[in-house]
């Protein structure tokens, strides 16, 4: 997601700023700035795009200072503009923040500040930080205290840092669910929300930790809690290379994506349960809850595997939300003649929100009358504009050309707006909330899938043998199947086929042999005994089978020649499971063939040509 960079020290501060804003680039972002206290006050700069044209935008500038913070932004409240660009200030101009994550309760504290008379300049749920401290510190004085109150006050994720006019040789941090580390130097110390910035100063490290608030100056810093308890703790040394550390330690984008399923899944939730009621709040709804209720017909509209995306939400829409979807090429959908009226849902799913065959099918939904809803993970994209309402993924920016982690949070937002527009049907409030509570559990799920790790490696490597490979589920998984094997042929180029497990016996299993391998995905879900009936005429014809199956399943581990485990859930959320271990075995089998995972030959992240 979003970076921060901060400095204080002897040396001259916004070049070694920006450096760090370059060397948090691979995160990803749409914006950047720079706030540098030059000793007499702060300036600042900021610049849609790359951190190349804030560097333009800083040229022939005097900052002087050595003080300062630097934020590259990806956008999650507002679209990526100057005005929404990090470092946001108050009314006086006295404090600057960066702030990567979500603040849940701005609406209420941007309320009650502008009941004191603040005016907002951005977009942004951090602004309301900047100006917290400015009301904070006009009552106490003191930048450590007003920074302790803010704290106090905001709910939701940070990382945070944060710089005042009154104190030219202080930045003052704090972290909340998202990452921030102190880099320790010879006069001179640093804060970051990861380390890659920090390398080519030093290697000796401070991890803070969740609730902590750190004042760091040139020749000190300490740590406390809110409640201004000290933390002791010492510092580490970092013993990775900065290529590796650009990745988060992880030899791959892909891997990291992955690997960050358990957070995905939390940012896509957050704020948006109400558990106790079975609801799902979906903000980007609110304006026209009206009419989505009286929607009679959906059409999801998508490409790769925000399609397969789709395809899982048309099982989840249809059985408990009690309405008729039809799932879409986007590239198909124009060319023919759709059935569309005012109570026809049109919803486009799209990681980058460009996709130019998405795009185009809902410019042609709009013009025949549908309401449009975009599922999209990049703030302020086209998609995301030209839908009439939406629903952010906030899965983060996703670098990887195969899309892992975004697919899951399409599944997770998929499953909320089936909650939602259930509710607003038949859906009870009893299975409403225990889908909410259910989704909860996600994350210490894919968690405990990671333990197979060594496993799934084990098994690319006698599996990367094979040029061919099957992949078989039926009902909520026929989409796991597809998307399954579009990761196996995207990334290692083995020829890898979705299927859905009762189509097999009219064609595919006329391939079936031993040099065929085929992947069934048999969760114990209702469909269970149909898929072992698959399984059992594979092995007949001499098939290896690799079975995803349901912890404690004893049945299909029999069967099978290898198997992975998922941990129980919902039938409508195995798919967010399934497919965990699923997006490992290809990443796994792409390495065994030697070649590049995030970086595929022929293909883009982006389609943005039809
Ligand atoms: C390309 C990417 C896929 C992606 C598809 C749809 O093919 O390589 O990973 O699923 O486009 O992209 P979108 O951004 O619309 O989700």
């Amino acid at each position: 997601m979003c970076g921060i960079i901060g400095y204080v020290g002897k040396r001259e501060a916004l070049p070694i700023v920006l450096d760090g804003l370059h060397r948090l680039e691979y995160r990803g972002y749409d914006s950047a700035g720079v706030a540098i206290h030059s000793g007499k006050g702060i300036k600042t700069a900021r610049a849609v795009g790359k951190v190349a044209m804030l560097v333009e935008a800083c040229d022939g500038k005097n900052f002087g200072g050595t003080a300062g913070l630097g934020h590259t932004r990806w956008a999650t409240h507002g679209k990526p503009a100057e005005k929404n660009t990090h470092p946001h200030t108050d009314c006086t101009k006295s404090f600057y923040i960066a702030h990567n994550g979500i603040i849940e309760n701005h609406d209420e504290l941007r309320d009650e500040l502008r009941a004191k008379g603040h005016t907002f300049k951005s977009e942004t749920d951090s602004e309301v930080i900047a100006h917290l401290l400015e009301e904070e510190y006009r009552i106490f004085g003191s930048f450590e205290q007003a920074a302790q109150l803010t704290l106090q006050k905001i709910r939701g994720t940070y990382g945070l840092a944060m710089v005042s006019s009154y104190e030219p040789k202080k930045i003052i941090a704090a972290r909340m669910g998202a990452p921030i580390v102190l880099g320790l130097g010879e006069n001179e110390n640093f804060v970051a929300s990861d380390a890659s910035p920090l390398l080519s100063h030093t290697r000796t490290v401070l991890y803070l930790q969740d609730g902590e608030m750190a004042v760091v100056m040139p020749d000190s810093y300490f740590v406390t809690t809110l409640d201004n308890k000290v933390v002791e703790r010492g510092s580490e040394t970092i013993e990775w290379d900065a290529d590796k550390m650009q990745k988060g330690g992880y030899a791959h984008f892909t891997l990291k994506e992955i690997k960050e399923g358990p957070e995905v899944i939390e940012n896509t939730l957050r704020g948006r349960l109400i558990t106790e009621n079975g609801l799902a709040k979906l903000g980007g709804l609110q304006s026209i809850e009206a009419k989505i209720r009286a929607v009679k017909r959906i059409i999801i509209v998508a490409c790769g595997t925000a399609l397969h995306a789709a395809r899982v939400g048309e099982y989840m829409l249809e059985e408990y939300a009690g309405i008729p979807v039809e799932v879409e090429f986007s590239s198909e959908f124009r060319y023919r003649k759709p059935m569309i009226d005012v109570e026809t849902l049109v919803i486009a799913i799209s990681q980058s929100g460009e996709t130019a065959d998405t795009l185009e099918a809902i410019r042609e939904a709009k013009r025949k009358g549908a309401t449009t809803l975009g599922i999209v993970n990049v703030v302020g994209s086209t998609i995301a504009r030209e839908t009439d309402v939406g629903i952010y993924n906030h899965a983060g920016p996703e670098i990887s050309v195969l899309s892992t982690k975004a697919y899951i949070s399409q599944l997770a937002v998929l499953a909320l707006l089936t909650v939602f527009l259930g509710r607003q049907r038949q859906l009870s409030l009893s299975m409403g909330k225990r889908i909410l509570e259910e989704l909860e559990t996600l994350p210490p799920k894919i968690e405990k899938i990671f333990e197979q790790e060594q496993k799934i490696r084990k098994l690319a490597k006698r599996y990367a043998k094979y040029r061919h490979m099957l992949y078989l589920g039926r009902k909520y998984n026929f989409a796991t199947a597809y998307e399954g094997a579009l990761k196996v042929k995207e990334a290692s180029y083995i020829h890898a086929e979705g299927c859905g497990a009762g189509e097999m016996k009219h064609g595919f299993i006329a391939m079936i042999d031993k040099a065929f391998p085929t992947v069934a995905i048999a969760p114990s879900d209702s469909v269970y005994d149909k898929m072992l009936s698959n399984i059992q005429e594979i092995k007949a014809r001499g098939g290896r089978v690799l079975v995803i199956a349901s912890e404690g399943d004893t049945r299909a581990i029999k069967l099978a020649d290898d198997t992975l485990t998922i941990p129980k859930t919902l039938e409508m959320l195995s798919p967010i499971l399934a497919i965990v271990p699923l997006q490992l075995f290809a990443y796994y089998l792409t390495l065994e063939r030697k070649l590049d995972p995030d970086r595929p030959r022929n293909l883009a992240k982006s389609v943005t040509v039809e």
